[in-house]
Order: structure tokens, then C-alpha cells, then sequence
């Protein structure tokens, strides 16, 4: 058998679909079904629906030998899994924003509101920037609205969130895509079946 953590929501969904295309399907499977788990026997895999930021936490421990998580989360948290494929969907970036008419001024400190602590620490440290982080769960955009903060280091996918709210981005800092993600112990121990799981997805993320 092979556990699969499969990420809550529409990206779940999209990559469930390309798992069964490439064979991977489970009749008990139902779409929209409250259901936390769900497995095929015959095809020897079992799926676990988990938020999409705790995708990585059950494949470290080994409780899903798999996982799609998005880049985001990977290099938020850098989880000690091996990364196998780019699945091609979910694209969006991670991006430092602000109001339109932000200036920065570099003999202040930058107070900086996110989701994602780590990347934009590690992305100032680079920059040899002194910052404040601001953590926050979500709606960051408010921040700097509100005066709360100068910056925001957050996602963007279409770009209407920071339209609508007049903010613009200022810089781009990674590409996110739903990467396909691997436990190191499963990864020896089921090499045959998650190698050809792995070959299959790559197949259907080509055509
Ligand atoms: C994410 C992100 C942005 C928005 C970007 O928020 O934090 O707010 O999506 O998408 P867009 O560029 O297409 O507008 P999410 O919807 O996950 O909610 P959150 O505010 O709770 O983080």
C-alpha cells in the first residue's frame, strides 16, 4: 500500500484527478465528501485529505508515504522529505508587496507582515536588511493598509487581492508549484511502486 497525503481543496482535487489518470484511482473516492480517508486495496493506495500546510509534516513522519505540497510550504518549513517531481499546477509566486506609493526608506527598519516567517527572513537576511516580522494567518493585506506594517511577504496568483486593496508588488522572490514530495524511508523501503508512481505522474503532467 502506499499513503498518499493528498492537500484540502481545489488543488487536492485537480491532483487527485491526475493521480487517477494515471491509474492511481479509488472507487471509494467521492468528490466533496467529508471523508478524511479513502483507499483502494486492489490498487494498493490510500489517500488522506490534510490541510495543504501539514502535507509535509505526515510525509516526514512517515504516516503518507507521498504527498503534494506547494513550494511554498516546502521552503517555509523545509521538511526532511526528498522532493521528486513539479507537478506543473497551483503556480503562483511568492512576492514582496506594498502600497502603490510606498518608498522605501533604508535607515529604518522594515516592518514586515506575513504569513511565511521564515522566507521573508531568510530573504532580508540576504539583502542585509534589518526587519520586523509581523506574523499574521491571513487577509495580509490589511497590514500595510492600516498602516500596521511597510511591507508584505505573501502570494500571489492572479494579483486581484493586491489590486483590489492598491498594492503593488516590488519584488518577486520564488515560483511556486505543487511539488510531489517523498518520505526517505519510503523511499528506499517502496522504491519500486513510488518510482513508478512518480514516472507515471511525470507522464501525465506532460501531456
Ligand atoms: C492567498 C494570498 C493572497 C491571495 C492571492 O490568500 O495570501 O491573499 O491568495 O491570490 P490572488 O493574487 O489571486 O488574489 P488566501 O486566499 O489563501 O487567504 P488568506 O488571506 O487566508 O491567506
Amino acid at each position: 500500500m502506499i499513503g498518499i497525503a493528498l492537500p484540502k481543496g481545489r488543488l487536492g482535487e485537480k491532483v487527485y484527478s491526475m493521480l487517477a489518470g494515471a491509474g492511481y484511482g479509488c472507487d471509494a473516492y467521492e468528490s466533496g465528501s467529508r471523508k478524511l480517508i479513502f483507499s483502494d486495496e486492489q490498487g494498493g493506495v490510500k489517500y488522506f485529505w490534510v490541510k495543504p500546510a501539514d502535507v509535509a509534516v505526515y510525509v516526514e513522519r512517515g504516516a503518507a508515504d507521498v504527498g503534494v505540497a506547494g513550494k511554498d510550504v516546502l521552503e517555509e518549513n523545509n521538511p526532511d522529505v526528498y522532493e521528486l517531481a513539479d507537478l506543473g499546477m497551483g503556480r503562483c509566486r511568492m512576492c514582496v508587496a506594498a502600497k502603490s506609493d510606498w518608498r522605501d526608506d533604508t535607515s529604518r527598519t522594515l516592518r514586515v507582515a506575513t504569513k511565511f516567517v521564515n522566507v521573508a527572513k531568510r530573504y532580508y537576511a540576504k539583502l542585509g536588511r534589518d526587519i520586523e516580522i509581523i506574523k499574521l494567518n491571513g487577509s495580509i493585506e490589511l497590514a500595510p493598509i492600516l498602516g500596521m506594517s511597510d511591507v508584505i511577504v505573501d502570494i500571489v496568483e492572479t494579483g486581484t487581492t493586491l489590486k483590489e486593496n492598491d498594492l503593488k508588488v516590488f519584488a518577486e522572490i520564488f515560483q511556486i508549484s505543487a511539488r510531489l514530495i517523498v518520505n526517505k524511508a519510503s523511499y528506499k523501503f517502496k522504491n519500486a511502486q513510488i518510482s513508478g508512481l512518480t514516472q507515471k505522474l511525470i507522464s501525465e503532467v506532460k501531456k
